[in-house]
């Protein structure tokens, strides 16, 4: 299943390093090759004699021999690689990836690396809970690379709660499903927009929402890990995304936004469009700060181009257009009718009633609309498995329709 596969694996001191020997023995039976990089502290848990005999290769841990000096390239071991999976990640290997630094060739390995990044952390609850921790998982996420979430368990220290290393079955498993998607988009344009828009009232003040972006974020490096190429057209978020092949247009207003995506349009073989466009902008934005009178203030508004609306009258037979519904009461009615009405493939319904789905939260939660076939729900999951969901439905559809 895995023939010709190339994975690195790299080991960092912890306690779960003792289930790493059962991981490359997955990947070796399916046919991938493995490589074992590991820290000095990581030996004291499992030998390198071990990994080296199931990888069938030397395990490398120092940056070159003392007694001959030959160098082991680290820049070549991250080429080499078609996955990075760094597993049992500790929380002082993780401050380190996020803090960018290289102070042995595991972490050296990671800094050079240009394949997909995969990190299982293990450690205590009390130091997987610390803010430092979730903050450089946060930074490492949003290098795009692929967090393998630790589990709630008994942990080493006798303690019981999240920090236990994920099972190797289940970090193979994720692995090999990620490489086995990994090209089915290639040679495919796609358009996402993500984010809220911003329509100014003065120069400092603004009409927005709450979007955060992270839905249509997590959509585009899905959409970009699986060969496509993506413009993603964004509202202003605080988010970063660094891919090689996402083309990040960066927009204000609705108008912006609607020119950005009408442009990439007609080159695109699907549009995914997760923007919270402001329906409506102000007739006129003042040239300077507006000034408290004392009295009321009117701002009068007029409606905004529907940039979904708009593609769904360009859309030529051979385009997927998908659309976003956010709807707080009668919700399967009124995705339903956006999707007729703005001659849509598919529209992805969220519902605010959904506890932790929606805006500014990690989770989602939502209900897959097509015009043919049986509305598809899914629990409560990340944004990211979110994401896969979706992606996964639109790949199915556009190879339908080749
Ligand atoms: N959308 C858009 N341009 C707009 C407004 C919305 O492209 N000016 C897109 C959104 O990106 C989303 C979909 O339309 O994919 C649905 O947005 P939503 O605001 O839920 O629907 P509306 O059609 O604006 O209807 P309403 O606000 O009345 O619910």
């Amino acid at each position: 299943m895995l023939k010709g596969k190339k994975i690195l694996i790299g080991i960092t001191g912890s306690i779960a390093a003792y289930k790493i020997p059962l991981l490359v023995r997955l990947f070796i039976r399916e046919g991938a090759e493995v490589k074992v990089v590991m820290t000095r502290c990581a030996t004291d848990f499992v030998t390198p004699l071990t990994l080296s005999t199931l990888s069938q290769k030397p395990v490398l841990i120092e940056p070159y021999d003392k007694t001959d000096g030959s160098w082991h390239s680290h820049v070549d071991w991250g080429r080499w690689a078609d996955v990075f999976v760094l597993a049992p990640v500790s929380a002082n290997t993780l401050a380190k990836m996020a803090a960018g630094i290289a102070d042995n060739l595991l972490t050296t390995t990671y800094l050079a690396a240009k394949c997909p990044v995969f990190f299982a952390p293990a450690m205590d609850l009390d130091m997987y809970h610390h803010p430092t921790t979730q903050r450089n998982t946060d930074t490492l996420l949003s290098y795009g690379n692929h967090l393998i979430a630790p589990n709630e368990g008994e942990l080493a220290s006798g303690l019981v709660g999240a920090g236990r290393m994920e099972e190797p079955e289940v970090i193979f498993r994720t692995i090999a499903d990620f490489l086995e998607k990994k090209n089915d988009l290639n040679g495919r344009n796609v358009l996402v927009s993500a984010g809220p828009t911003f329509e100014p009232i003065d120069p400092v003040r603004f009409i927005g929402n709450h979007s955060s972006g992270k839905m249509g974020y997590a959509i585009a490096l899905q959409l970009a890990e699986r060969g496509a190429a993506v413009t993603l057209v964004s509202g202003p978020v605080s988010l970063k995304l660094n891919h090689h092949g996402i083309n990040l247009i960066k927009v204000n207003t609705a108008e912006q936004m609607a020119a950005a995506c009408l442009e990439a349009f007609p080159a695109c073989d699907a549009a995914i469009m997760s923007a919270a466009v402001a329906d409506f902008t102000p007739v006129k934005a003042e040239k300077q700060k507006i000034k408290k009178t004392g009295g009321e203030l009117v701002i009068q508004l007029k409606p905004t181009t529907d940039i979904l609306a708009a593609m769904g009258k360009l859309k030529m037979g051979n385009q997927l257009l998908v659309g976003f519904a956010l709807e707080t009461e009668n919700e399967f009615a009124h995705a339903s009718a956006k999707l007729k009405n703005k001659n849509l493939d598919l529209i992805v319904l969220n519902s605010l009633n959904d506890e932790g789905a929606g805006f500014g939260t990690d989770t989602n939660k939502v209900t897959l609309i097509s015009a043919a076939g049986e509305p598809e729900q899914t629990p409560l999951l990340s944004k990211r498995e979110i994401a896969a969901v979706v992606v996964d439905k639109v790949a199915g559809m556009l190879n339908n329709n080749n």
